[in-house]
């Protein structure tokens, strides 16, 4: 593994994750003997507006029911097991972090969909799949940690079945600005690679695909975090230690508050704006 990389998952991984996670569960009171996908939502989404913007990105894609996806950048599993338990989709997904791919086994496991969605560590640059093996290709919020995105994008399309979708959410570049960090993918510059809308546009289109749909995210986003942050406070809940038994804080870790706090200042000034698109992959390519 490069430098780079374990300096990655030095940021993401954050042990004792899974225990951490069943703890929240338990304060809200849940069996974890019948746990559903709906009640790890806050801690398994890992990216802005949550189980939210999954599933208008599912809706976006208008994702075929019973689709073999992959999922690249997987995360806690929260988006695949979405996708399992609502359209009967059968989902494999492929991370870097060790730590993340195991707790998303672990979690699909306790709600039952372990035969329906598996987590394997993995480069997203080096897919360990056969050539149009996939209905779907799905990503969230990952390819901002990817300098090599041709690389990327081109593996996507070769796993890709002919006439298949590739879906995404993507955090990209905006007015330029340099950015607050740490944010929740990166600690520092040099981990974030962020395009701006136009070239990710371009790149994927490149790669080779054929645009169906593309929408910019970013005012849906905001507005759900505004009126997230509203009712904290006005429940008392806001601010830095009133985080609730279950969120994305146990993900980020120790300085939680400050990626979230950064995340947000980014995008409210403008650094960072958010992406759905839709791409297929031509029957026959010329
Ligand atoms: C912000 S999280 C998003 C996780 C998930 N897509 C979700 O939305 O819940 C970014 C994820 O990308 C993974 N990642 C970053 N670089 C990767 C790479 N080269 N190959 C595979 N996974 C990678 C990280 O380990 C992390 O789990």
């Amino acid at each position: 593994m490069s430098r780079s990389s374990e300096e990655l998952l030095h940021h993401y991984e954050q042990s004792g994750l899974l225990a951490r996670i069943l703890a929240g569960l338990k304060a809200l009171g849940k069996d974890l003997n019948s746990l559903t996908h709906e009640d790890l939502a806050p801690a398994d989404e890992f990216h802005s507006h949550g189980r939210n913007a999954t599933r208008a990105l599912a809706e976006f894609a208008r994702i075929p029911s019973g689709s073999r996806v992959l999922d690249v950048g997987s995360g806690l599993g929260g988006p695949a097991r979405y996708l399992a338990a609502t359209y009967g989709c059968d989902v494999s997904g492929i991370d870097l972090s060790p730590e993340f791919c195991s707790v998303a086994n672990e979690l699909s496991r306790l709600t039952g969909l372990a035969g329906r969605t598996r987590f394997q560590v993995g480069d997203a640059l080096a897919l360990p799949f056969a050539d149009s093996h996939f209905d779907v290709v799905w990503t969230i919020q990952m390819q901002m940690n990817i300098a090599d995105k041709r690389r990327l994008y081109d593996g996507i399309v070769r796993v890709l079945k002919p006439g298949g979708l590739f879906v995404c959410q993507e955090a990209c570049l905006g007015n330029g600005e340099p950015l607050d960090f740490p944010v929740p993918w990166a600690s520092r510059p040099d981990q974030s690679h962020l395009a701006d809308p136009e070239s990710l546009r371009g790149l994927v289109r490149d790669a080779g695909l054929r645009e169906r749909s593309w929408r910019d995210f970013t005012a849906e986003i905001v507005a759900a975090r505004k009126a997230q942050q509203a009712k904290a406070q006005a429940s008392g809940a806001g601010g830095t230690s009133g985080f609730p038994p279950l969120g994305m804080h146990l993900v980020l870790g120790d300085q939680a508050a400050a990626k979230m706090a950064n995340s947000a200042r980014n995008t409210d000034v403008g650094r960072v704006v958010f992406i759905q698109g839709v791409f297929e992959k031509p029957e026959f390519r010329s």
